[in-house]
């Protein structure tokens, strides 16, 4: 049996994970022995959004005692750990750095191999250990950070088929749930006022609906604070603030989220239907937190099944960030020989298309 300790710090979570690997019937089978994730909300609920200072100061307190408790729940140590991946980009520089500065001193003060590896592939390959999804397939990643339709040929060949302009969805969740009142991160609490709410109570844009499959959700949130506008003028309301949108009554904030949900999924749909006419793809994988939307999810489960493809969405703990992702792109790379030279850096912006670059010897 193989063992290979995964290491996740690009954004607002600390995780470590421990992959074991054996051999059954000439197959390699894998399983999740550890998964352990610290999420940092509680440190940016203040501010509704991610301060990269405080993320990177989270990181460097939590991770050591992570990393230990991911070891303990697979009942191994770091002398059984045949290899350590970590996520060298892309992400905030801070975090990654934290995470890259121990997976290097653990591998070598171990002696073990380590590999830099991009967090995207670890989204992408995902499905691949958890649902047993064959390639190809098409991911459509969805979360805080990332809005992006990912086509995955196989192990390292990725094309990037579009990605949003400006905010990620799960950004324009929280941003909208913000305006509207609700604590960060807003994507559940919009989930659940809509459904009180009435979803044609307001027409919201669909930004870039007739082009391409690039998405834009400023135009959408800037369509929302409007409305939100209009209505506080309409109870005597000058501006938008924290204290003048509890005048609007609770049915107006719960038409206002569902509307604005039903936007996102029929931007959502429509996009995904043009991707997966552009690539051909017979499955279709929906990962990152915004995954957890039950209307956004069944939206698209309704365009598969009318497409003929088969709808696929790993469990939650896995489609979120995790360092499980981390430890199995990196343990594919590692049994074929691959590693990253010890004085790897981190890469903040490095698009999954790139792989060769920079990091990968
Ligand atoms: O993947 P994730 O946990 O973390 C990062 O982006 O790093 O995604 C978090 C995002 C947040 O923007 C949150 O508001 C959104 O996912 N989200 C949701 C729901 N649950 C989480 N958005 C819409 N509906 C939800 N039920
Ligand atoms: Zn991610």
């Amino acid at each position: 049996m193989k063992r290979f300790l995964g290491i996740e710090s690009s954004c607002d979570e600390t995780a470590a994970a421990v992959l074991t690997v054996t051999t059954e019937q000439q197959k390699e089978v894998f399983n999740v022995a550890s998964n352990v994730i610290y999420s940092q909300t509680k440190e940016h609920i203040l501010y509704g959004g991610v301060v990269p200072e405080i993320a990177s100061r989270a990181h460097m307190e939590k991770i050591s005692s992570i990393i230990t408790k991911a070891l303990l729940d697979a009942g191994t140590s770091l002398e059984e750990i045949d290899g350590i991946a970590v996520s060298s980009g892309p992400g905030l520089m801070g975090g990654l750095t934290v995470g890259l500065m121990h997976a290097k001193s653990l591998a070598q003060a171990l002696n073990k191999p380590f590999i830099g590896v991009n967090h995207l592939e670890g989204h992408a390959l995902t499905a691949h250990l958890t649902e047993n999804v064959s390639f190809p397939y098409l991911l459509l990643l969805v979360s805080g950070g990332h809005c992006q339709f990912i086509y995955v040929e196989s192990l390292g060949k990725y094309e990037t088929l579009g990605g949003t302009i400006d905010d990620a969805v799960g950004e324009c969740f929280d941003k909208v749930a913000k305006m509207l009142g609700f604590p960060y991160p807003g994507g559940p609490f919009i989930e659940r006022s809509a459904k009180e709410g009435d979803d044609k109570a307001y027409d919201f844009p669909l930004p870039l609906q007739h082009k391409g499959l690039d998405f834009s959700f400023s135009g959408l949130k800037s369509a929302v604070r409007r409305e939100i506008e209009k209505e506080l003028h309409a109870v005597g309301e000058e501006e938008l603030s924290s204290t003048s949108i509890l005048k609007l009554e609770s049915a107006t904030i719960a038409n206002i989220s569902a509307s604005f949900q039903r936007a996102v999924g029929e931007i959502l749909a429509i996009k995904c239907e043009r991707a997966l006419q552009t690539c051909g793809a017979k499955d279709l994988v929906l990962a990152g937190g915004v995954a957890a939307n039950t209307l956004l999810r069944s939206r698209l489960e309704a365009l598969c099944s009318k497409k003929g493809v088969l709808f696929h969405a790993p469990p939650l703990n896995l489609c979120t960030d995790n360092a499980v992702m981390i430890a199995y792109a990196g343990a594919l790379r590692l049994l074929e020989g691959e590693a990253s030279f010890l004085n790897l850096s981190a890469v903040p912006r490095w698009p999954l298309d790139d792989l060769k670059t920079p990091n990968h010897i």
